[in-house]
């Protein structure tokens, strides 16, 4: 299986119960591992580019103001097939739907509040590393 990269977030509600090292370790321990990360506060602008393809959703504004209510760390994953592999670990959108043992089942609030978002393709995933990441900020 060839190692790819995905683009991964820990979302305001997990760094708010400061999550981020239980969130990381359920990634790692899937196999993925960290070869960029940081911790940013995103503006309106970047959250808006971000999720610009859920503009017209009736959810869009609240996501949003949701992902710059406190700081989130940006991160990117390397492993064998990384993109379903973190699809995986991650869990149902709505942690109401995750299986049990998945990072949005386990830690997430609720659809809104759902502590990890990841990319859903290959294409997407090199779209939003580019978003966030030069090259030279990934050593894998
Ligand atoms: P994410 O993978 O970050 O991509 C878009 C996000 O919108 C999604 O995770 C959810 O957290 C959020 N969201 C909020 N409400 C909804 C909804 N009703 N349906 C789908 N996604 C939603």
């Amino acid at each position: 299986m060839e190692v790819t990269r995905t683009f991964s977030i820990i979302k305001p509600d997990a760094t708010r119960r400061n999550l981020t090292g239980a969130v990381t370790r359920m990634l790692e321990e899937a196999g993925l591992r960290v070869v960029a990360s940081k911790r940013i506060h995103m503006s309106q602008d970047q959250a808006e580019g971000f999720y610009a393809v859920h503009r017209e959703r009736p959810f869009f504004n609240d996501l949003v103001s949701f992902m710059i209510s406190g700081p989130v760390v940006v991160q990117v994953l390397e492993g064998e097939d990384a993109v379903k592999r973190n699809r995986d670990i991650m869990g149902a959108t709505n942690p109401d739907n995750a299986e049990p043992g998945t990072i949005r089942k386990e830690l997430a609030e609720s659809i809104e509040a759902n502590s990890v978002h990841g990319s859903d393709s290959d294409e997407n995933a090199a779209t939003e590393i580019a978003y966030f990441f030069k090259e030279e900020e990934i050593v894998g």
